[in-house]
């Protein structure tokens, strides 16, 4: 597996040939993903326990998809006829924490649930409850639709989840419409509001940018974050639905910070970057706030990469492009112990490929789609 991943994911100019040549110089933050191995500067509480893979990354961030359900059916993510999981297949609330009681000793100390739409879970609250509770957990967030988070999220806000993301990839009820293949632009523009009304800050707001399709929404979305004290993200669009993917559908990031200055203001890159976070950021030079791409096609951030995720079905992947995955499911329900358990996650890590290959044409689509990865 690993051998025929091994090329040239730590020079993307290499691979790409466009786009990264491409910023204005001064959008050209520090190379994501240079020299390999990349040692983060926080340790996990020992060596020996470390969830460290071949190439050196050490992980400490956990996505956990709670459902694959969702009252959305976004193009980029899930069929119009998708068959969901039983629910009998999914984790349950105990499962995931029994999971995290044992991942978070091995260094996992920052969460994210997402789904499917993880507020179509019930009680999502009371999850959040119990792993803000776990020893070294010490940041929890949640990546919804919005949909249904008027309704939560004062509940989500006093259980201890304090970092959001909210999916929104236009203004107009339209678009959203044809992105989503359903309505309810006004619901997640409530859910937002009720998320600032609860406190939580910052909230981000994730926008899939594809050419053509959510090309021109880029401004209109700028202006209503820096209005509302909201963090706008842009994503570029990634193979991983159940359309056909098309590079030529990206809408890349030099492009979007191309619209973003021409139309509202400058921007440079924020002086606290983290050259190991997936989105680059930037600060509007006038004051109006933050900016974050997340090229994953254009300026793949592999080699920086702290993550394994945590399927709502017991699935552990240890990248959004996986081709394996390793069943914790089966463990979770024997009973299975501690030691056991931290040997499946810690191999799992391990194994971890250098990076995923959308530039190239060895790329392999993975057979599930993201609503049942989880984002
Ligand atoms: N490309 C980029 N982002 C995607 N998401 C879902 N599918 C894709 C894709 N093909 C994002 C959603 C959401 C998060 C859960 O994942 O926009 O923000
Ligand atoms: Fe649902 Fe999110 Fe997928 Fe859209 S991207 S269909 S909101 S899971």
């Amino acid at each position: 597996m690993m051998s025929y991943k091994q090329n040239s994911m730590n020079d993307p100019a290499a691979s790409l040939g466009g786009p990264v040549g491409a910023y204005p110089s001064k959008h050209v933050a520090p190379p994501a993903s240079h020299s390999l191995p990349i040692v983060p500067q926080i340790f996990p509480p020992s060596h020996e326990s470390a969830l460290i893979d071949s190439f050196g990354r050490i992980h400490n961030n956990l996505r956990i998809s709670v459902t694959d359900r969702c009252n959305l059916r976004c193009t980029y993510c899930m069929p119009e006829d998708v068959v969901f999981m039983d629910r009998g297949e999914l984790l349950t609330f105990e499962e995931i924490a029994r999971f995290v009681e044992v991942a978070a000793p091995l260094g996992i100390d920052k969460i994210r649930l997402t789904g499917g739409e993880p507020l179509m879970r019930r009680e999502m609250p009371r999850l959040v409850c119990m792993l803000a509770r776990i020893p070294g957990i010490r940041d929890i967030g949640l990546t919804t639709n919005g949909l249904l988070l008027a309704d939560h999220a004062q509940a989500l806000y006093d259980a201890g989840l304090r970092r959001i993301n909210i999916s929104l990839d236009t203004l107009n009820p339209e678009r959203f419409r044809q992105v989503a293949r359903r309505d309810g632009l006004d619901r997640v523009i409530e859910g937002i509001l009720a998320a600032k009304r609860a406190g939580f800050e910052p909230i981000k707001i994730n926008a899939v940018s594809m050419r053509g399709i959510t090309e021109e929404e880029v401004v209109p979305l700028g202006r209503f974050a820096r209005t509302h004290g909201l963090e706008m993200r842009f994503i570029e669009y990634m193979p991983i639905g159940a359309d056909h993917w098309e590079r030529n559908k990206v809408y890349f990031a030099h492009e979007i910070l191309e619209q973003l200055e021409k139309e509202i203001a400058p921007l440079v890159p924020v002086e606290d970057y983290d050259p190991r976070a997936p989105a680059m950021e930037f600060r509007y030079t006038d004051g109006g706030g933050r900016v974050g791409i997340i090229a994953s096609v254009s300026r793949p951030f592999c080699a920086s990469c702290n993550r394994v995720r945590l399927t709502a079905d017991g699935k552990l992947r240890n990248c959004l492009f996986a081709l394996d995955e390793v069943d914790v499911k089966q463990l979770l329900r024997e009973h299975a112990g501690t030691a056991l358990i931290a040997d499946v996650i810690r191999k799992n890590v391990m194994a971890k490929w250098e990076g995923h290959e959308i530039n190239t044409a060895r790329f392999i689509k993975p057979i599930r789609t993201m609503h049942a990865i989880g984002g």
